[in-house]
C-alpha cells in the first residue's frame, strides 16, 4: 500500500510536472513564432560596396536593435536589377525575405519586354526610406577641368570616350543616357554589376565617366580621386556646397534624383510587413545612420511616403510617368 501510494504520488508529480511544461511550453512556442524568429534576408540588387549596398547595410547594421534579429545583406546582381526583383517576387512570402530597390522597380516594365513580375501587383510595399542625388564623374586625369571644358573634350574625342553605368534600368545608365542625350554625343557604354564595380573602374583610369549617387560619391570626390562635373539636383546639396549643379553650368533641366524603397513578397503576412516599417523607420531615426546618411547626401523619404501606401502610390506615379518617356526613346531589352 505504501508502495501504491507511492506510486500514485510519483504518477501525479510527473503528470503535473508534464502539464506545467506543456502549460510553459505553449508560450513559449508562441513566443518563438512571433516574427522574426530568425534572421531576414535583404535583397540587394546591385554589386556590394555600391550605393544600393551602402543605404541597404546602414539599416541592416542598426535594424537588429528594434527587431531583435539580424538582417542580412544578400546582393543579387544582374540585369538592371530585373533579376533579383523577380526572385523576391517568387520568395515564400513568409517575412523573412524583402528587397530594397529603386527607380529601377518603377523603369523595368517599360524597359524589359519579358519582364516575368509585376512590381505593382506581385509585391507587399513596406516603405520609402531615402532620396539621393547625383553626381556626375570623370576619371581623375581627364584633361576637361569643369562642365564646360567636359562639352568641348567630348564633341572632339566622342569615339574615345566610355561612360560607365550598372544595366538597363539603373539609375546609372538613366542618368548617363539624359546626359548623352543633353549634350548631343553618342559616346560608348560599359556595363558592370552595379557602380561599386564602375567606380572601382573610374578610379584605376579603365573608365572616362560615370553618374552615381552620392551615397557612393562624395567620399571619393572629397579626396580628390575623381573629377566633379555637376550634381544633378535643382540646386547645390549641403553636403557637397561647392560642387555646381549641371543646370547652372548650361545643362537646363537635367534633374535625376534617386529613391529607395523595401518591398516582399505578395502575400507577406502584415504583422511582419507592419513590423518591418517600424525597424526601418526607427533606423532612419538613429542617430549614427542619420548623420551618415546626411553626410553622403541623403535625404530621408518624407513622412507620408514612409508607408505602405505611401510607397505603392509613389511607385503607381512613377510606373505612369517613366512609361511614355522610355517608349519614346525606344530603349528596351528582352
Ligand atoms: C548600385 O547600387 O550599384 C547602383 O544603384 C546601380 C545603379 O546605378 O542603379
Amino acid at each position: 500500500m505504501p508502495l501504491s501510494t507511492t506510486s500514485s504520488w510519483r504518477r501525479l508529480a510527473a503528470a503535473t510536472l508534464l502539464l506545467g511544461g506543456l502549460a510553459l511550453a505553449v508560450p513559449l512556442t508562441a513566443a518563438a513564432q512571433a516574427w522574426p524568429a530568425r534572421p531576414i534576408t535583404l535583397v540587394v540588387p546591385f554589386a556590394a560596396g555600391g550605393p544600393t549596398d551602402i543605404v541597404a547595410r546602414a539599416l541592416a547594421a542598426v535594424m537588429p536593435k528594434t527587431l531583435g534579429q539580424t538582417v542580412i545583406v544578400e546582393n543579387k546582381t544582374g540585369a538592371g536589377g530585373t533579376i533579383a526583383a523577380a526572385s523576391v517576387a517568387r520568395a515564400q512570402p513568409d517575412g523573412y525575405t524583402f528587397l530594397i530597390h529603386h527607380n529601377g522597380m518603377a523603369t523595368a516594365p517599360s524597359l524589359y519586354r519579358k519582364l516575368t513580375y509585376d512590381p505593382l501587383n506581385d509585391f507587399e510595399y513596406v516603405s520609402q526610406v531615402v532620396d539621393v542625388p547625383m553626381t556626375l564623374l570623370g576619371r581623375k586625369d581627364l584633361p576637361a577641368k569643369d562642365l564646360p571644358e567636359l562639352l568641348t573634350y567630348l564633341k572632339a574625342n566622342a569615339d574615345k570616350i566610355n561612360l560607365a553605368h550598372a544595366g538597363l534600368g539603373a539609375v546609372s545608365h538613366l542618368c548617363g543616357m539624359l546626359f548623352r542625350k543633353a549634350v548631343g554625343v553618342e559616346l560608348t557604354t560599359v556595363p558592370y554589376q552595379g557602380t561599386g564595380p564602375a567606380m572601382i573602374a573610374l578610379l584605376g583610369g579603365q573608365v572616362d565617366l560615370l553618374c552615381d549617387q552620392t551615397t557612393q560619391t562624395i567620399p571619393h570626390i572629397k579626396s580628390g580621386a575623381v573629377k566633379l562635373y555637376g550634381v544633378t539636383t535643382p540646386s547645390r546639396l549641403k553636403s557637397l556646397p561647392d560642387a555646381p549643379t549641371l543646370s547652372e553650368q548650361g545643362l537646363q533641366g537635367f534633374e535625376v534624383v534617386v529613391w529607395h524603397g523595401v518591398y516582399a513578397p505578395k502575400g507577406t503576412p502584415k504583422d511582419a510587413i507592419d513590423k518591418m516599417g517600424a525597424a526601418i523607420r526607427a533606423a532612419l531615426q538613429d542617430p549614427g545612420v542619420a548623420q551618415r546618411m546626411a553626410d553622403l547626401g541623403a535625404v530621408v523619404a518624407d513622412d507620408a511616403k514612409l508607408s505602405p501606401a505611401g510607397l505603392q502610390s509613389w511607385l503607381t506615379r512613377e510606373v505612369q510617368r517613366y512609361g511614355p518617356v522610355i517608349k519614346a526613346a525606344g530603349q528596351f531589352a528582352d
